[in-house]
This record gives C-alpha cells, structure tokens and sequence, in this order.
C-alpha cells in the first residue's frame, strides 16, 4: 500500500506480458490513437495535446520544463513538498530563475499568499508557475481549481505536476486553463512504472515556439508532428501503451466520476478508521489528497518498527516518510487499482499492529 507503483489488475499484466508488436503496425497504432483519447478524457481535455513518453514521472516533469522556460526566465515553483521542490530544481537547471512560496508540511499554498505575489509581477516577469496537484510526500493536495484561477489571471503558464491525481482526483484542464499537465503509469493508471503522460494547451505551445532551452526525445514538437501521423517519433514502451489501452476499458466501465468517488471515499474512510484508532494524521481534511494519507506514529512507536511489522506480520509494505519527514510519519498509498476491501483490511491490520507494538 505505497503510493506507487501501486497494484496492476491481472488483465493489465496479461496484456502487458504478449509478445510485443511492430510500432509501426496499423494494428499498434490504432490502440496508441485510442490511448491519446482516453487520457484527453481523464484530463477533460479537448483543447490541449496529450503525448506518451517512455519515462517516469521525473522525466515528463523535465519535459514540461524543457518546452516552456528559456535560461533566464523568471518561475515561480509553488512548494509543498518534496515534489514541489523537484519542480522548482529542473527550472533551475534549465537556467530558470526560480522564486518559491513554501508551505510547511501537511500544508497547501494559500489562495491569498499566491494572489499577493503575483498581483506585485505589474510587469508579468514571472512567466511560469509550477504547482504540484496532490503532493505525495505528505498526502496534501492543492485546491488546484482556485490557485489555476489565479495563474490564469496574472497570465503565466502553468505547469502541473499531477502524477498522484491523475486518475484519482478531478483534474479539468480546459476549464481550470492548465496549460502543461504531467503524470506517470505507477500511479492511478494502474500500470507499472515506465510512461510519462503530458498534456500541453494551445498557451504552451506559443511559449513552446520561443523556447530556448535544449530538448530533443522530449522534444514536443517531434511528437506533434508524428502524432498527426497516428505514430510516435521513436519507439515507444508498446507492451505498456498495449497494457494502458487495458487499464482504460477497466477505468471506462467505472466511469470517471465513480473513479473520482471511490477515491474519495477511500480517503474518508480511511482518514476516519486511523483517527478512531486514535493515529494522528499529517494533513486537515479539508487540505487531504484522495490518494495518499501520511500518519504519525503513536508517542513510543518508531516507523521502521510499524513498517517492519507491517511487512513480517502481514505482507503489507507502506512508505516511510521522504527527506525531512524520514521516520516521522509514515503512508499509506490508497490510489488506482484499490478497493473498500483493501481499506478495511489496511485499518484491521493497523489496528493489530499498533497493538503489537505498545505492548
Ligand atoms: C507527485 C509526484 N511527482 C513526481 C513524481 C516523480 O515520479 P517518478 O518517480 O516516476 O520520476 C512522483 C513520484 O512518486 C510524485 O508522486
């Protein structure tokens, strides 16, 4: 129960393990167009391109990164966690001059906080903002509809890490005018790990043109090109797309709106089992994201000692805390393939391992 990769359902993996076919068939690119399709339907697009990479989450990140900000240009990276922070160090690397707002852990960025910021750019200096949606080092998610409004009014392009909401979580990229939207397979897609997905609006694309930073295989324009070929510019991960095409009929049957749900209800009722057991929890409710729940242990209970418990008594493994949040809190991923079953087996086993554990 980490947050990624998370579980893969049989029928996935079953694709996922046929012998691979031509990339260049008409067979293998009428399931690729099919997957472009569906991700525009995850994302509620019809206005921006969607792209598949053969990547992790990190490298479609670079990529978003990559395509907008020239040496030079001033980013703001919106930080809530280590994520956040990875966002702000790419724009850094590609000679971006990086600003940030800093929300303590557990914490979101503050509408008013962001408001104020740009509201001082009279000149619109600031050319891109990074946001991370659902921050998977504390379980926190950013109110992303109210803070893109915001970007959307100053008028720097928006880039959106949304790796862990993607599938999980209401993401409306045409009507929250989000301009670069990045996720990864491991997450709610319910593959493994190795594709990147990336979404890019008709505003991306302008700042794409007069970007200087280097790129070539993440280069956006070389898979425009070929995806209006109903291909990709080089060889793509095409036992994944074949599982991705998989994952999408299982994700259409439940339909996104029950998808949404069922991640939310999962939330809630995990956040409640854990505080019944009287577990406090990193992050508000009101500020917690869909698929991840980050928990402190109990006063004279270590986390290695809960993960190893966890593990030797009942096969279970959940992540530890990241960087500065090491062996303080440790989470539970509760993101794609996930049931109501798994939460209440997640609760019972807490239940008995916090037991264990005090006496
Ligand atoms: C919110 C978020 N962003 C980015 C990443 C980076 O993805 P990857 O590890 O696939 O490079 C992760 C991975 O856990 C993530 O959760």
């Amino acid at each position: 129960m980490i947050p990624g990769p998370t579980p893969v359902p049989e029928t996935v993996l079953l694709e996922v393990a046929k012998h691979p076919i031509g990339h260049r068939s008409k067979e293998f690119s009428d399931i690729f167009i099919s997957c472009i399709n569906d991700l525009k339907w995850l994302g509620k697009t019809n206005d921006s391109d969607a792209f598949i990479f053969a990547s992790s989450g990190t490298g479609v990140m670079e990529a978003a990164i990559a395509n907008s900000v020239s040496p030079g240009d001033k980013v703001l990276s919106l930080v809530i966690g280590v994520f956040g922070k990875r966002f702000a160090q790419i724009a850094q690397t590609y000679g971006g001059q990086v600003e940030t707002i800093t929300a303590d852990s557990g914490k979101v960025i503050d509408p008013l906080m962001l408001e104020e910021k740009l509201s001082k750019d009279k000149n619109n200096e600031i050319k891109v903002v990074t946001i991370t949606h659902s921050e998977t080092s504390t379980g926190a998610a950013n109110d992303l509809k109210t803070l893109s409004g915001i970007v959307k009014k100053h008028g720097a392009l928006l880039l959106v890490d949304a790796v862990t909401s993607l599938g999980c979580m209401n993401v409306e990229i045409d009507n929250w005018g989000l301009d670069i939207v990045v996720s990864g397979s491991q997450k709610g897609f319910m593959l493994p790990p190795g594709l990147g997905f990336v979404y890019v609006s008709k505003k991306a694309w302008e700042y794409n043109k007069n970007c200087k930073s280097p790129r070539f295989y993440f280069d956006f324009v070389k898979s425009k090109k070929s995806l209006d070929e109903q291909t990709t510019p080089f060889t793509p991960n095409v036992s994944f797309i074949c599982g991705l095409k998989k994952a999408f009929e299982i994700m259409k049957k439940e339909g996104l709106e029950n998808i949404i749900s069922r991640h939310e209800r999962l939330k809630t009722n995990l956040r409640n089992g854990l505080k019944k057991l009287g577990l406090k929890l990193l992050t508000e409710d009101k500020n917690a994201s869909a698929a991840i729940t980050a928990i402190y242990p109990p006063d004279g209970v270590n986390v290695p000692d809960i993960r190893a418990a966890y593990k030797k008594d009942w096969d279970i493994t959940v992540a530890n805390g990241q960087d500065t949040l090491k062996d303080k809190i440790f989470r539970i991923g509760h993101l794609g393939f996930v049931s109501d079953r798994d939460i209440e087996m997640a609760l019972v086993v807490t239940e008995k391992v916090l037991k264990k554990l005090k006496s």
